[in-house]
């Protein structure tokens, strides 16, 4: 099969979380299964990776009065089609500054989702299905046949949706719409309308062919009121297009056996030794106290959905029971802040590594004991993932993705992997750290869970070959 993927991000080119590493990966193993397969996505020329070494091709792309210049990128078997629009793209961040999201983004990704299929109809010569991610490509389904600057391209074409997160709309006031030159008419509750607003992902959830999430408890969760985001009742009526497939993991890039930036590889027969060597290496560039007491991590985007706020307030309390914490992270400015007081406080005990950090990444998920993740709501989430495979037992938040791969050691103890906080409060987390430090704590209960943990497969086999199943049902 063609498959053309369009999203505002992907590894390794371009990435701000999960959905890169998501996108990438999948495009990869679907290239592996012998599908031709195409990531379409917007050159950020200033956050780029690397610089651009690709030849432009011909023809430009002509978006409703916004050009684009195409530029082509082997990696691995997916063909990476990069649409650069300077004005548009050439900024220091994708979507935003500390400042907030940029106010064109309506025309940015207005633009990009025309200049994709545009693309995908010319420069790459069509395709059998095309698979979204999020909102910034959520105008692809819907605009597909309706938008007259289209002429026509790709009309009929198969489309899936796929929502990362339902707490991003790309929803925007009704100026938009001619802004971005989008259809006027398609601004109708059967449309892009919500509330009065325009809402980019509202307009793929209802046109696309199928839509999927990244999880099956998240595939639930977003039909109801807590987690839905006032979308609940729009997906609500196309439940029976949706499904939640559990996201894989990139098992050649997360491999403590090989992974190029820990102080010592291990695998499974000597975690014990090769987690002390990473944990301590981890503990002395945090300046932590060199002791034998459990290791807390966290590496995460700071924003409300992580549950960051919470931890700022329980750094005391974990403190004063016994463990150490090493915080990865970037983001909201607020939670930041607090996080950074909150272990200025405490030196030796807990530490804070402000800014987005791929090696200390890497470092963190080997070096800890225990990876916290007290999310609010997590649609897959990758953290607890590679914790596992780094045979570092996740502490959680037990809702979407994190409640679908994680079981509670202590109410499982053959067959638990980690730990579920039981009341997601500063001191439910406390609580439940100190219930995990336990079994750290504990030399022949550890080693049975990080064997446990490490022995789980979770590579991208399985998630491309249900992906692959249903391009294959909406082709028949
Ligand atoms: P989300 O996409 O909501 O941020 P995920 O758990 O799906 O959450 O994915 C987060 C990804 O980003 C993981 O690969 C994680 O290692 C990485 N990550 C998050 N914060 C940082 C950071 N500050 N530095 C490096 N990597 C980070
Ligand atoms: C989003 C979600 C995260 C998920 C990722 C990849 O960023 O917040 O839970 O793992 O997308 O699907």
């Amino acid at each position: 099969m063609r498959i053309a993927h369009v999203a505002s991000e992907a590894v390794p080119i371009a990435k701000t979380g999960g959905l890169a590493d998501v996108v990438g990966a999948l495009a990869k193993a679907l290239g592996h299964m012998g599908h031709r397969v195409f990531i379409v996505m917007p050159l950020y020329r200033q956050t780029m990776n690397g610089p651009i070494d690709a030849e432009p091709v011909m023809p430009d792309i002509d978006a409703g009065e916004i050009r684009f210049r195409i530029y082509r990128k082997h990696i691995g078997p997916v063909d990476y089609v990069l649409l650069d629009a300077p004005r548009l793209f050439a900024r220091p961040a994708p979507y935003g500054t500390s400042d907030g999201d940029y106010p064109d983004n309506p025309i940015r990704f207005a633009a990009f989702a025309r200049a994709a299929i545009l693309a995908i109809s010319t420069v790459i010569g069509g395709a059998d299905v095309i698979h979204c991610h999020d909102w910034q490509s959520a105008l692809v389904p819907l605009l597909l046949g309706r938008d007259p600057l289209l002429g026509g391209a790709m009309t009929g074409t198969p489309t899936i949706l796929t929502i990362h997160n339902l707490s991003y709309q790309g929803s925007f006031e009704p100026w938009a719409i001619d802004a971005a030159r989008l259809p006027r008419e398609l601004f109708t509750p059967e449309g892009f309308e919500l509330y009065g607003t325009v809402n980019y992902l509202k307009g793929g959830i209802l046109t696309a062919s199928r839509l999927t999430t990244v999880s099956p408890r998240y595939a639930r969760e977003i039909l109801t009121p807590d987690f839905g985001y006032g979308l609940e009742k729009v997906l609500e009526a196309r439940r029976n297009r949706l499904s939640g497939i559990l996201n894989g993991l990139d098992t050649g890039v997360w491999n403590p056996s090989t992974d190029p930036y820990l102080a010592r590889n291990y695998s499974r027969r000597d975690v014990t030794r090769g987690k002390r060597a990473c944990r301590a290496a981890l503990a002395a560039e945090l300046l932590l106290d060199d002791d034998d007491s459990p290791l807390v991590a966290i590496v995460s985007r700071m924003a409300e959905q992580k549950g960051i706020d919470l931890v700022a307030a329980a750094i005391d309390g974990i403190v004063a029971s016994g463990l150490r914490i090493a915080i990865l992270g970037a983001g909201d400015d607020a939670v930041q802040n607090e996080v950074l007081e909150a272990c200025h406080r405490r030196p030796g005990r807990a530490a804070v590594r402000i800014g987005y950090d791929e090696a200390h990444a890497h470092r963190s998920y080997a070096g800890a004991d225990l990876l916290l993740m007290p999310s609010r709501f997590e649609p897959c989430g990758l953290g607890q993932m590679i914790a596992l495979r780094y045979g570092t037992l996740p502490v959680v938040n037990a809702v979407g993705g994190l409640a679908d791969t994680v079981r509670d050691l202590d109410t499982d103890p053959t067959g638990g992997n980690g730990f579920r906080i039981a009341q997601l409060t500063p001191e439910g987390i406390s609580a439940a750290l100190r219930r995990a430090a336990k079994t750290v704590r504990n030399p022949s209960r550890l080693l049975d869970a990080r064997r446990r943990a490490m022995a789980e497969n979770h590579d991208w086999k399985r998630p491309a070959r249900t992906y692959e199943a249903l391009y294959t049902e909406l082709l028949a």
